[in-house]
C-alpha cells in the first residue's frame, strides 16, 4: 500500500520535543492536544464517542445521514480529502452519497497515524471497487500544501477538531487551507455549537472517567517517548467552560507539589500543589461565527446544516 508519508525522518519526534519543552516551560503551562492520540489515546477517544454524555459524534452522524446527498450534489466533488480521518467511520456516508451522485473517483484520508491510515485504506478500497484511495500521512497544521491537488475536491474536516485550534491558529489554518483550494473546491467543516453549560461540562467530564483517562494519557505518552517520570494518577482531570471565550478547557491539576524529570529533554519541571497544565481547548461555535471565520479566510458559505436539537453544525463552503 502506497501511503505518501510527510512525517518520516523524525518529524513527529522533533515536533513532540519542541511542543513539550515550550508548553511545560511556559506560564501557564500547556500541552497541545495532538499528543493525546497514540494507540491507547485513539482507543480512549473511540470510547468517548460512544459515551451517553458525549453527543457531538452522534449528532454529526445524524446530520450526515440526513444531508449527505444534498452535500454531495452541491459540492459536485469527484475527490474527497478528509483531514484527521481516523477510522473513517463517518466517511462512508459521504462516499456513498458521492457515489450515488455519480461523481466519486478518489478518496484521500489524511492522518498522523500510519496504522490507522492503512486499516482505513484497506477497508475502503475493498468496499469501494473502482475508488482510488490515496492515503497521506501528514500533520494537517503543517502539510496542507502537500495534499493532492487534482480533481474537483471536497475537503472534509469533521468532528469539531477545528475547535481544538486557538482562534489565531484557526485563522491561519483556514487561510492556508483556502489557498490550497481551486475555485469550485469545497470545504465541509464540522463545529460543535454553544449550548447549556451543564451538557458541555458533562461531555468532557463523564461519569465513567473515560475522558479523565484520555486526558492523563498525554502524560503516559510523554513518559514513554521522552523518558519522563510523570505520575499520571497524581494529576486530577479538570473540565471547565470558559464562557468569555466560549470554549471548553481540559486541564491536568497537580494534586501535590512534585518535581518531574524529562530525560530526553534534559529538563526538570517543578509543580506546586494545585498547579495546572492546559491540555485542550474545544471551541463551541455559533453559526454566524463559523460563517464569519470562513468568510475572513476567503470561503463563501453554500449551506449550513444542523441536527434537530441544534447541537452541532456542518458547514459547506466554496472557494
Ligand atoms: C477531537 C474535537 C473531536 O474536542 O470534543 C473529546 C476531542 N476531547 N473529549 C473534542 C475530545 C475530550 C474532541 N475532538
Amino acid at each position: 500500500m502506497a501511503v505518501i508519508d510527510h512525517l518520516d525522518g523524525g518529524y513527529l519526534r522533533q515536533a513532540l520535543e519542541h511542543d513539550v519543552r515550550t508548553g511545560l516551560t511556559s506560564t501557564p503551562r500547556w500541552l497541545p492536544p495532538k499528543w493525546f492520540y497514540d494507540e491507547t489515546g485513539s482507543d480512549l477517544f473511540s470510547r468517548i464517542t460512544r459515551l451517553d454524555e458525549y453527543y457531538p459524534t452522534r449528532r454529526e452522524l445524524e446530520i450526515l445521514r440526513d444531508n449527505a446527498a444534498d452535500i454531495a450534489a452541491r459540492s459536485g466533488a469527484d475527490t474527497l480529502v478528509e483531514l484527521g480521518s481516523g477510522t473513517s467511520e463517518k466517511t462512508v456516508l459521504l462516499l456513498d452519497a458521492l457515489a450515488a451522485a455519480g461523481t466519486l473517483r478518489s478518496y484521500t484520508p489524511v492522518d498522523v497515524d500510519a496504522v490507522t491510515l492503512e486499516a482505513a485504506t484497506r477497508r475502503l478500497a475493498a468496499d469501494y471497487p473502482g475508488l482510488a484511495v490515496r492515503p497521506v500521512r501528514a500533520d494537517f497544521e503543517r502539510h496542507l500544501s502537500l495534499l493532492p491537488r487534482d480533481g474537483r475536491r471536497m475537503v472534509a474536516f469533521l468532528g469539531g477538531t477545528v475547535g481544538n485550534l486557538p482562534p489565531a491558529a484557526r485563522e491561519v489554518f483556514l487561510k492556508e487551507l483556502r489557498s490550497t483550494l481551486r475555485p469550485g473546491d469545497t470545504l465541509l467543516l464540522g463545529t460543535d455549537l454553544v449550548k447549556d453549560v451543564r451538557r458541555l461540562v458533562a461531555a468532557y467530564d463523564d461519569e465513567e472517567g473515560v475522558t479523565a483517562a484520555f486526558n492523563r494519557n498525554v502524560l503516559h505518552v510523554i513518559n514513554r517517548e521522552l523518558g519522563a517520570d510523570f505520575e499520571p494518577d497524581a494529576f486530577e482531570h479538570v473540565a471547565r467552560y470558559d464562557a468569555d471565550n466560549e470554549w471548553m478547557e481540559m486541564r491536568l491539576r497537580a494534586s501535590t507539589a512534585m518535581k518531574v524529570r524529562l530525560a530526553a529533554l534534559d529538563l526538570s519541571v517543578a509543580f506546586e500543589s494545585g498547579e495546572e497544565i492546559r491540555t485542550e481547548i474545544s471551541a463551541k461555535f455559533r453559526e454566524e461565527g463559523v460563517r464569519a471565520e470562513l468568510e475572513t479566510a476567503g470561503l463563501r458559505v453554500i449551506r449550513s446544516y444542523t441536527d434537530p436539537a441544534g447541537d452541532f453544525a456542518l458547514t459547506l463552503s466554496v472557494r
